[in-house]
């Protein structure tokens, strides 16, 4: 714990967050006062059963939906209170948002969905942008694929294009919602390693849910939300290296902390 704590500033901190939402005269609590914080360079995977509340968790992080109550610091800005403008230009620069069903725009190329974050940030010459949307989509393997329109290729493609384009701008902080519950078990335990290898070796922050239970095993902390608060919360002794990257290189950003949970080894995940 301490190692991820340090000096250093949190760049997820979840104050009490409490959500309602309207339903008919009355009102529905979803999330009943929940508070966590996240450090630069942690994994971080949200667990738990379907309907509990963890995509509009998820929603309050990037400031997709606002918190009835409660604070949302997020790369040390108040999300919760923040501009629809200033959370489009503070989303385009500070976070990558990965979603299960891609999102890819279909009437444009890979390389193009892939540069339009970098036009709406105003990020680079067109030139630049272009290279380096070509560099992204080499580095997901993807770079014979740019001129194909998402439709022309398959889902795992598709989500693979959608981490690219969520790196776009280079975020520190990328947010996933089931990335991979779209995806056979042999895709998604690929799109995975490439999460864990942006984590370790670009140093990227990952708060990621999933229902896939091998892929959570693997991740180093593990939240669980059950009826909208926080079940437990837990830091694995996670074998990353188990993880098939080609060139596996932790930059010591802390994720062997805190082992005190089983710290079960497990294989490689099945293809
Ligand atoms: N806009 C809304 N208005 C009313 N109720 C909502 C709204 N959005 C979500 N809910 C309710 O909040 C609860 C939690 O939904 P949420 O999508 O966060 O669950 P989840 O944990 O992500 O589930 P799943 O694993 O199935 O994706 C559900 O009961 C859902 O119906
Ligand atoms: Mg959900």
């Amino acid at each position: 714990m301490s190692q991820l704590n340090g000096s250093k500033q949190p760049i997820i901190d979840m104050r009490n967050i409490v959500k309602r939402f309207p339903v008919g005269n009355d009102e529905i609590t979803i999330l009943h006062g929940i508070s966590f914080d996240v450090y630069p360079g942690e994994f971080v995977s949200i667990v738990g059963p379907s309907g509990n509340g963890k995509s509009t968790l998820l929603n309050m992080v990037t400031g997709i939906d606002r918190p009835s109550d409660g604070e949302v610091i997020v790369t040390g800005k108040p999300v919760h209170s923040m501009t629809e403008n200033e959370l489009a230009k503070w989303r385009g620069q500070e976070v990558g948002i990965i979603f299960q069903f891609f999102q890819m725009l279909p009437s444009l190329s890979l390389l193009q969905n892939v540069t339009l974050p970098m036009e709406f940030a105003w990020m680079y010459t067109r030139a630049e942008r272009r290279e380096r949307a070509m560099e992204l989509l080499d580095m997901v393997g993807l770079a014979d694929q740019a001129t194909k329109l998402p439709g022309m290729v398959s889902g795992g493609q598709q989500q693979r294009a959608a981490i690219a384009r969520a790196l776009a701008t280079d975020p520190p902080l990328l947010v996933a919602d089931e990335p991979t519950g779209n995806l056979d078990a042999k895709t998604a335990g690929q799109v995975f390693d490439l999460f864990m290898k942006l984590v370790e070796e670009q140093g990227k922050t990952m708060l990621m849910v999933t229902h896939d239970a091998e892929l959570a095993d693997r991740i180093p902390r593990k939240i669980e939300i059950v009826n909208g608060n926080i079940a437990t919360d837990t830091r694995n002794q996670v074998s990353s290296k188990k993880v098939e990257v080609e060139t596996p290189a932790p930059n010591g950003n802390g994720h062997q902390n805190g082992a005190h949970k089983n710290g079960h080894k497990k294989e490689a995940v099945p293809a």
